[in-house]
């Protein structure tokens, strides 16, 4: 039910996202009830830092959308109490906008770059000492008398993210000092998120509604997120205060999302993968023609899931459906060799 004053339900979808969003390192990891290495390593890395009073070391932070990227980063700010700027690779256009960011960094400050990966060339050539050393050649002028100066830098710390981590040059991953990838979240884990942002949210949910959710999620924090609110949604105008896993299957049912947590685009996937190519293989182009998608939704955005769940593999003749998919469709897998 909705409620008066200042309930996180008056709010609008930004400032919701906002607050669901974890503040602090004990805050994402639940005080360690997730149980992950990021959050030991993460937790001695900041602490190190802090005593010697100096700044992080770079960070990169790789893994499909939605499991913590940039929360993370504004988490280390947080912990490291410095300020952070946000940027994205395809914003830093020229080495002059490069220049202008980081000449107006603090000490310690943290640079985010969001999709650092779609840095162009020129843009990543002139990070390399920036990131090494502290120190931007800039070159003034043109032709044979033009300058090169060379600008001390405060020392700052450059969190990057990616869910494209091939994409990155060597050179420049190299020069990351951390690198972490996130991977899918468990059921455990994900109830966890449920539960703490149901009570955000002040919604009443029964726990076993929250597994529910956690089920259906693709291992994804922020999907997790969308569907609480979706079934908010559902609850509210089907008056139903309390929310129970019947309400959540029956709204899931609405949002046609399956009971492995696979929406309308991974059921179309491996429909178009089963039924139009006979399980495969396939390539990349003609599954994202069939399905008119972009290659870049297919690698980062749905084949992660189904690959960690063992639908599809990627061979090098093309993607291949396996057993399981045909299990999940209900379509008889047919005794072939060439098929897993
Ligand atoms: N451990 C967690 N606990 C609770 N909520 C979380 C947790 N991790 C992520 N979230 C939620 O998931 C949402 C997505 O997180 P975030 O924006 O950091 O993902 P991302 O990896 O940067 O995604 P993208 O690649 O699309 O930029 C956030 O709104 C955040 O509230
Ligand atoms: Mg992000």
């Amino acid at each position: 039910m909705q409620k008066q004053n200042d309930k996180p339900q008056n709010k609008n979808n930004e400032q919701l996202n906002g607050s669901l969003r974890p503040k602090t390192l004990e805050d994402y990891f639940f005080g360690g009830a997730i149980k992950n290495k990021l959050f030991s390593s993460l937790k001695i890395f900041l602490q190190a830092a802090r005593e010697r009073k100096e700044a992080l070391d770079h960070v990169l932070f790789y893994g499909p959308p939605g499991l913590g990227k940039t929360t993370l980063a504004h988490i280390l700010a947080q912990e490291m109490n410095v300020q952070i700027k946000i940027t994205s690779g395809p914003a830093i256009e020229r080495t002059g906008d490069l220049a202008s960011i980081l000449t107006n960094l603090e000490e310690g400050d943290i640079l985010f770059i969001d999709e650092i990966h779609r840095l162009n060339k020129a843009v990543e050539e002139t990070m390399y000492p920036a990131m090494e050393d502290f120190c931007l050649d800039i070159i003034l002028g043109k032709g044979p008398s033009a300058q090169t100066i060379r600008l001390d830098l405060p020392r700052f710390t450059i969190v990057g993210a990616t869910t494209r981590a091939g994409l990155l040059s060597a050179p420049l991953r190299g020069r990351f000092g951390v690198t972490h990838r996130l991977d899918f979240f468990n059921k455990d884990d994900l109830t966890r998120i449920a539960k703490r942002s149901v009570g955000l949210l002040d919604l009443h949910v029964t726990p076993s509604a929250c597994e529910e959710i956690a089920k259906c999620c693709r291992g994804t924090p922020r999907i997790v997120n969308h569907l609480i609110k979706r079934v908010r949604d559902y609850s509210q105008v089907k008056k139903q205060e309390n929310i129970t896993s019947e309400i959540v299957r029956e709204a899931l049912k609405m949002l046609e999302v399956d009971d492995m947590g696979l929406n309308k685009i991974d059921q179309m996937y491996l429909d178009i993968l089963i039924r139009k190519f006979q399980g495969g293989p396939v390539g990349l182009s003609t599954l994202c023609s069939a399905m008119a998608e972009d290659p870049g939704t297919l690698e980062d955005v749905i084949e992660p899931f189904l690959l960690q769940k063992g639908l599809i593999k990627k061979t090098t003749q093309g993607r291949v459906a396996a057993i399981k998919a045909y299990e999940h469709l209900g379509v008889h897998f047919p005794n072939q060799g060439s098929i897993l």
